[in-house]
């Protein structure tokens, strides 16, 4: 695999200060990935929709180490603090230090620095959407940014690739976040220029009809979850179903890229659904086993198949590794399908909470 690439060959200039905001997008996976092996590479290859709504803004304030330190034993550490929504968030720290670990071999400069980490969520606090896809994507791209101007010219194709690989190495759906509005993340035949080591955006002319998808999502449960993903996606190697579950996904990959180019919104639902379920069958059939729908997830299911029978709707639904439930549907059902979310569905959201989201279109740089 070719990671050489990515590491840093060109001679360094020297920035004392320098200062970065991005933000970035989370994402929804319609083809899941759930299974890894070392260092963070995915068992199938997986697609999902940028989101537009749902995001974070980082920014990283970057001091170079004075010359003693750096020629210390504080060198070989990785100096940074971190603050959350304004707070300091020691907690946080331990994930983006190990992120920082594996990172430093393709950015030797980080330890040259001190750097401050402010990062605010556009979704609400513990709201039971996954913030590492959007968290670390937003700092690899600050990194990125920093790269830049360190080196010489860097493409802002390089920039995405190498963002997005760095962010795989922090979380994996990551690498997903940081273009749009299709990204595809793993080795796959049918995507030319898939990789199992970054994101690349969906190749083909999407239809119409896919274009500004709504994904209206459901917070049915706001807690913590029982199970990380980190947990979950170890679970696959032991799991009876693993080599089937990869090889199912690689081909609905195949298949999807095809829906989306022809527009079936009837096979896009079919596939769709039947991706969120087998990601939780393989949660209910691990060892220990778990589940992590909760009862007003079945509900909602349930309701929305109920809507598409009755208004021949091009409704569906998908889930993430939680309880929360995405509903997605064409731009044009959006007035109606609204409406049919406060009245019949908000009920079975924690605090009649969701958020309305669209496909986006990635990374964008907040200039201050
Ligand atoms: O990126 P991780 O390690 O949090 O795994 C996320 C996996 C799913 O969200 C369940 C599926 C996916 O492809 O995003």
């Amino acid at each position: 695999m070719n990671t050489e690439q990515f590491l840093v060959k060109s001679q360094l200039k020297k920035v004392d200060t320098a200062s970065f905001t991005w933000q970035t997008p989370s994402n929804i996976a319609l083809v899941k990935y759930w299974g890894k092996s070392n260092p963070q590479i995915p068992k199938n290859a997986s697609i999902s929709f940028t989101l537009n709504n749902c995001h974070t803004i980082t920014t990283v304030d970057f001091v170079r180490k004075q010359h003693s330190k750096l020629d210390s034993e504080s060198q070989k550490v990785v100096a940074f603090n971190l603050f959350f929504e304004g707070k300091q968030k020691d907690e946080f720290k331990p994930k983006i230090a190990d992120f920082f670990d594996r990172i430093q071999a393709y950015c030797p400069y980080i330890i040259e620095y001190e750097m401050t980490i402010n990062s605010e969520n556009s979704f609400p606090h513990s709201s039971g959407i996954a913030s590492s896809a959007s968290g670390l994507s937003a700092i690899a791209m600050c990194l990125m940014s920093l790269e830049k101007e360190l080196s010489a010219e860097l493409s802002t194709e390089f920039i995405h690739k190498k963002a997005s690989f760095l962010a795989r190495l922090g979380s994996g759906s990551a690498s997903r976040s940081i273009e749009g509005p299709l990204v595809v993340w793993g080795k796959h035949p049918e995507i030319e220029g898939s990789s199992d080591l970054f994101g690349v955006q969906f190749p083909h002319k999407v239809h119409a009809v896919f274009e500004n998808y709504q994904d209206v999502i459901l917070l049915v449960d706001k807690g913590e979850k029982q199970v990380s993903s980190t947990v979950g996606h170890k679970l696959m190697h032991e799991h009876p179903y693993a080599e089937n579950r990869f090889k199912q996904a690689n081909e609905n990959l195949g298949k999807m890229s095809k829906i989306l180019q022809e527009g079936n919104t009837k096979d896009f639902i079919n596939l769709v659904e039947s991706e969120a379920l087998t990601l939780h069958a393989m949660m209910m059939t691990s060892n220990p086993y778990f589940i992590l729908m909760k009862p007003n997830t079945l509900e909602i299911i349930n309701k929305i198949w109920e809507y598409r029978a009755a208004e021949n709707s091009a409704i569906c639904f998908t889930l993430d590794a939680g309880a929360n439930v995405h509903v997605l549907f064409p731009e044009r059902e959006k007035k109606k399908v609204n409406k049919f979310i406060k009245k019949e569905l908000s009920g079975y959201c924690d605090n009649n909470q969701y958020i309305y989201d669209s496909v986006g279109f990635g990374a964008k740089r907040i200039l201050k």
